[in-house]
């Protein structure tokens, strides 16, 4: 591979360095475009062909379908690690040893409370608003309680400020949730695991104890690991942007969780039990709904189904789908949706619109099933797509920092009106 590009521009010739990355992919570094070339830019709506920025965080590759935090494989995190080991992973960079997990979780539980008047907020909002609207509310609100949040320029600040977003961010989920269900707020207990808390803060029924089901912990447990991170998607992408300018770390998740909630993301788990359920209502006919995402006229697409990387499976609904066959047989639920869903995933892969397009399963596809045969509620699903993400966009947000990276202020190609002079009203 050439280690340079050449562009050529009405007759003048111009080169620019070609760096690889350590899996091989190849950029063009056009850092000197505009100044070389006199104000050229390039134009990439949607940022399809566009890298914004180098990370060693974790790698995709779409054609094979591979999925790699930090350089292990997703399939063996998913197994192996527990999700607060795989959020130090990602965030520092290497698989904790004992000692440092256990400090880790000792520094996190240490703020594993929120101030009180966090609950007014909380009243604040009308049981019918929508847990994402709340929880990047709430979590933006964390920074007016937690000053010191905001200003992390040492190694040391920003290490306080993550061990407090870890701490609290669950608590904002389960209390997002029980408002929904007009449920008390209740915090965990100090003396249960990351997960298991987590689990007790959002289903713990104020009258009883609650029993830990190690499958609903495992179930949690991996679906948060298969989340965690994926390069610079949408959300992840609003984070670095976000905090690119200084904002505090909790005001760029928040801005992140608010870019999550869209249909065409994160917000795709909840829009695929939606359209599984239409399906179901619709006697299963799911040929109507194939022909509804492949009519160019109608709006409708097959959620759940797609990627803009992925062109082969996506390796973690590979991981869910097998999860969503344990978890309900295990529970002994019987859901009609999961056969649906098989159903129409065996159709769109047979069906050439599809397999032309390189539509396949993401990770949102299957991953409704097992949270709804866990008890959340389908307008929590993307809240806890935010939960798993939690640490993958804590890492990025942390490299970007620690990196010094300049603030991101994208060009554009202006195509509207030239010069036109002022028009008084009279004469418009
Ligand atoms: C996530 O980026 C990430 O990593 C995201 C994520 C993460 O972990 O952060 O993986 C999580 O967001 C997964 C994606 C969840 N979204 C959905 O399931 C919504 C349905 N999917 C689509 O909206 C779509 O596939 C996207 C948004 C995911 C990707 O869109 P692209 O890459 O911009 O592709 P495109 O819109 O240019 O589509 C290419 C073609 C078009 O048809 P033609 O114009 O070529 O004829 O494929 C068609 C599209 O109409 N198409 C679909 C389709 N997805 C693409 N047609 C029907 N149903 C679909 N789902």
């Amino acid at each position: 591979m050439s280690d340079k590009a050449i562009l050529e521009i009405n007759g003048e010739k111009y080169e620019f360095p070609v760096i690889t990355g350590t899996e091989n992919e190849v950029a063009i570094d056009i850092k000197a475009l505009r100044g070389s070339t006199k104000g050229v830019i390039t134009l990439d709506p949607g940022y399809k062909n566009t890298g914004s920025c180098e990370s060693a965080i974790t790698f995709l590759d779409g054609e094979k379908g591979i999925l790699r935090y930090r350089g292990y494989s997703i399939e063996e995190l998913a197994e192996k690690a527990d999700f607060l080991e795989v959020a130090y992973l990602l965030i520092f960079g290497e698989l904790p040893t004992q000692e440092q997990l256990d400090k880790f979780h000792a520094d996190i539980k240490s703020h594993s409370v929120v101030d009180d008047d966090i609950k007014k907020i909380l009243d604040a909002f009308p049981k019918s608003a929508h847990p994402m609207g709340v929880l990047a509310s709430l979590t933006s609100a964390l920074t007016a309680f937690n000053p010191t949040s905001v200003n992390v320029d040492s190694e040391e600040e920003m290490y306080n400020a993550i061990v407090r977003i870890l701490g609290k961010f669950p608590i904002l989920v389960a209390w997002t949730m029980r408002k929904k269900h007009g449920m008390p707020l209740d915090y965990g207990s100090s003396s249960l695991g990351y997960v298991e808390n987590i689990l007790q803060m959002m289903f713990k029924n104020p009258t009883s104890d609650y029993e830990q089901n190690p499958i609903l912990i495992n179930a949690l447990d991996k679906l948060l690991i298969l989340h965690a991170d994926h390069e610079q998607n949408c959300s992840t992408s609003t984070v670095r942007i976000t905090g690119s300018s200084h904002a505090g770390l909790f005001v760029s998740l928040a801005a992140g969780i608010s870019a999550l909630w869209g249909p065409l993301h994160g917000g795709a788990n909840q829009a695929v039990l939606e359209m599984l359920e239409a399906i179901k209502e619709d006697g299963g006919d799911t040929k109507k709904y194939m022909a509804k995402a492949k009519d160019k006229n109608d709006p409708f697409r097959l959620m759940g189904f797609g990627h803009r990387v992925y062109k082969n499976f996506d390796p973690r609904a590979k991981i869910i789908k097998v999860a969503a066959n344990e978890v309900l047989s295990d529970l002994g639920v019987e859901d009609p949706i999961l056969d649906i869903a098989r159903g129409l995933e065996k159709e769109a892969l047979e069906d050439p619109y599809f397999v032309d397009r390189k539509l396949y399963p993401n990770v949102d596809f299957y991953s409704g099933i097992i949270y709804r045969a866990m008890g959340i509620p389908v307008e929590m699903f993307t809240v806890m797509f935010a939960l798993g993400r939690l640490p993958g966009w804590i890492a990025q947000w942390r490299e970007m920092r620690l990196r010094k990276e300049p603030i991101g202020r994208p060009r554009q190609l202006y195509t509207g009106e030239t010069y036109r002079p002022f028009k008084s009203i009279e004469k418009r």
